[in-house]
Order: C-alpha cells, then structure tokens, then sequence
C-alpha cells in the first residue's frame, strides 16, 4: 500500500512536542494537512513541517480527499467531538486519550465508526511502552504455563510528578489569538451532579491510562469491575478497588509534586512478581523498567529438610531498549492502517475504561 496520507487537528503541546515530529519521522506517513482554528499558530506549524494544507478547523480535513486518515489533540471532550466527525466523513482516526468523558459520547462516536467504516485507535501510548510489552508477555507466559501459580493480586500505584522531564526540543510556538471554546459539561454523564464536574474529567483523564495498562497486562478485554472506591474529597487521592478478570486490582491515586515521575504496577503471582516504573512520559526513548522475581523449586534439599527453593530476582531490559512509546504507537497506527491488522488500542475497547469511571464515581458519590 502506499504511504498514509495524514491529516492532524490542532497545534497544541502534545501535536507540537509528541505527536507531529513523530508522525514526521515515519516513512510510511505523509504529513499532507493540518487543522489549527488559531491560524497564526497553524501558520508556523505548517511552515516548520513543510505541510502542503492548512485548514481553519478540522471540517477542512472532511473534505479533503487526499487525506486518509486523521489524528487529534485538543481537549477532553472537544477531542472526542472531532473524532467522531471525522469518523462519520469516512477519515480513520488517532485520538489522545481520553476517547470520551462519558460511555453516552463514547457510544456516539463508536457509533459513527461502526456507519462509515472507518477505524478508530485510541492513544494509550503505555500499551507500546517495550517494558510494558515484556510484562505483558511475561504475565500471558506464566498464566499458560501455570509455573508460578495464579494471578493472585495487581497493584497500579499512580502519584504523577513532573511528566515532561524538561522536554525542550522541538520549540513550542505559541499563539496570542484566544483557543476556541471546548465545551465539556454538555458531554459528562447526565447523572453527575455538576459541582463534580472538574474532578470527574481530572481523575478520568489521568488514571484512564492505569486502567487500560491493567486491561492489557491481564488481557481483561472488558471483564473490569469496580468493587470498592475510597476517595479523598477533592475526587482524586486515595484508592480504588477493582475486579479485574478475576483478580483482585488496588488503583491508587494522588498528586506529587515529585521531580521524576512516581507510576508503578506490579502484578502478583503465587510464587512470583512482575514489577514495572513508567518512565516521566516525555522523556524521549525511555522505557519502562522492568523487575522480575521468581522463586522455583531448587531440585537441592533445602536447609529445614524438604525440597530447597531458588530466588531469582532480574531487571530484565526490554527490546527495543532506546524506544519511545509515543513514537512506536504512532508507527503501530500507521502500519494496521496499511496492513489491516486490528490496533492493540482500538475504539471499541476504550469504552471499558470510560465506563469504569463512570462506574468509580457513581459508586464514590453513592448515585
Ligand atoms: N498521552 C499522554 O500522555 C497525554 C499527555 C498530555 C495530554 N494528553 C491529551 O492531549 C490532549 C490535549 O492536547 P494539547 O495539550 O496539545 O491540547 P491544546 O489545548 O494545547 O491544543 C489543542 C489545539 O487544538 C486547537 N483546536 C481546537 N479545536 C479545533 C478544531 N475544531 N480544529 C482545529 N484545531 C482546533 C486549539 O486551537 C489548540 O491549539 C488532551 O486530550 C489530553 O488528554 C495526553
């Protein structure tokens, strides 16, 4: 197939800094147009990247026949609006997370994908993390084998810090023309009382990524199930309860100001643990680093009598072990694209984390 012929809405921080140089960088990618309301910002953004088009929103993109598919950064719920747009126009489409502030809008936009064809992929860039990719494997390889017992119980531990590790490169251009109105309120869940607003789009948008790293690690498909929430008052600090395919998931939550970025999950095995750190997320071709421990019947006599056991505890490095993830979920988009093969971060399975989140706050606000 040829090149993909790609068109991006807006020129915000994560296009300029993440996602446009990436896509740049592909050779299977074409950068043929660009969207951005604020035209001076476009303008330069346009120029950096040498892109043929620009457009003064998205609907520019719609029609454009040269463009085959389209990615979007913009905020929480206008993002999901843009995407389900340009679904409906027959255009395949990368988003940023999260794909929608309530499962209503995400149905939409699902809805709009399922009409015209096109296929959605959502930007959970930890799904393309190597470290994550050797947990992954290392978790589906002892489940099917058996040789370190069962899953017993996960841990997503998530208190943030400084996420962009003092990205510097490329410049950010800046625009003194106003962003356009991104409308929110209109798309949250009909049940959410207002005043919980901020702290319901806050706490989605952050530990979307924790439940769908779970989901993934386990391959839980949409088997998620909220059991217990204890919430500070300001509905981000504290500790979630979650069924997660059978196991037992504690998700725990709360901001740090920490220099680097405090993120790890552990998945427990009986005779066993598989032990991940998510490296500050702009901090370009780190991974993931990954602990191992296995402790396996020895073959010797052990010192109480009875058969000796062996403890094995390794940082295995994961392959590739200078990679981004950003980089390589943006590379994964444009080869299932090409290929046909299905995403590993499609639409239809972000609607079980979308849902999971209406479902910790209606259980946090008893409604
Ligand atoms: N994956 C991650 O690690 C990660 C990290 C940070 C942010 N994000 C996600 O990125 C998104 C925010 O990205 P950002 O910070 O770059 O946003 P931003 O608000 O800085 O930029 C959005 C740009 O889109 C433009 N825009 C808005 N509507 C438009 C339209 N209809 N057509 C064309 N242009 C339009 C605005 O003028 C603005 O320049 C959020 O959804 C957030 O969840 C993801």
């Amino acid at each position: 197939m040829e090149k993909i012929r790609l068109g991006y809405v807006g020129c915000g921080m994560m296009a300029q800094r993440v996602h446009l140089p990436n896509f740049a960088s592909l050779p299977d990618c074409e950068l043929v147009a660009l969207a951005e309301v604020r035209r001076d910002l476009g303008a330069k953004i346009q120029r950096r990247y040498n892109i043929p088009r620009l457009y003064s929103d998205h609907r520019g993109l719609l029609e454009d026949p040269e463009v085959d598919a389209i990615a979007v950064s913009a905020p929480f719920a206008l993002q999901g609006e843009i995407a389900r747009e340009c679904l409906a126009a027959g255009k395949h489409v990368f988003m940023e997370k999260p794909m929608a502030v309530s499962v209503a809008q995400a149905e939409a936009i699902l809805a709009a994908s399922r009409a015209s064809g096109a296929r959605l992929m959502i930007a959970y860039m930890k799904r393309y993390d190597a470290g994550n990719e050797l947990v992954h494997d290392t978790v589906a390889r002892w489940r099917a084998s058996g040789e370190l017992g069962r899953v017993v119980y996960a841990r997503a531990h998530g208190f943030c810090g400084d996420w962009t590790a003092g990205i510097d490169l490329p410049p950010l251009e800046t625009s003194d023309e106003p962003a356009p109105a991104a409308p929110t309120e209109e798309h949250l869940p009909s049940w959410l009382p207002r005043q919980w607003s901020r702290a319901y789009v806050s706490y989605l948008q952050q530990y979307t990524h924790n439940v769908n790293l779970l989901r993934f690690i386990l391959d839980a498909g949409e088997r998620i199930r909220v059991k217990h929430v204890d919430l500070d008052a300001d509905g981000y600090t504290g500790v979630v309860i979650l069924d997660v395919d059978g196991v037992r998931t504690t998700l725990e939550t709360g901001s740090l100001r920490y220099f680097r970025w405090d993120e790890h999950t552990q998945i427990y095995f009986e005779r066993g643990w598989v032990h991940t750190w998510a490296p500050p997320l702009l901090l370009r071709n780190a991974v993931a680093e990954v602990e191992i421990y296995r402790s396996d019947e020895s073959g010797a006599p052990g010192a109480l009598g009875g058969q000796g056991v062996q403890h094995t505890l390794t940082r295995a490095i994961p392959e590739p072990r200078w990679s981004w993830a950003y980089k390589r979920e943006a590379a994964h988009f444009v080869e299932c694209l090409r290929s046909g093969a299905p995403f590993r971060s499609p639409g239809e399975d972000a609607l079980a984390d979308v849902r999971t989140f209406e479902d910790i706050f209606r259980t946090w606000l008893q409604m």
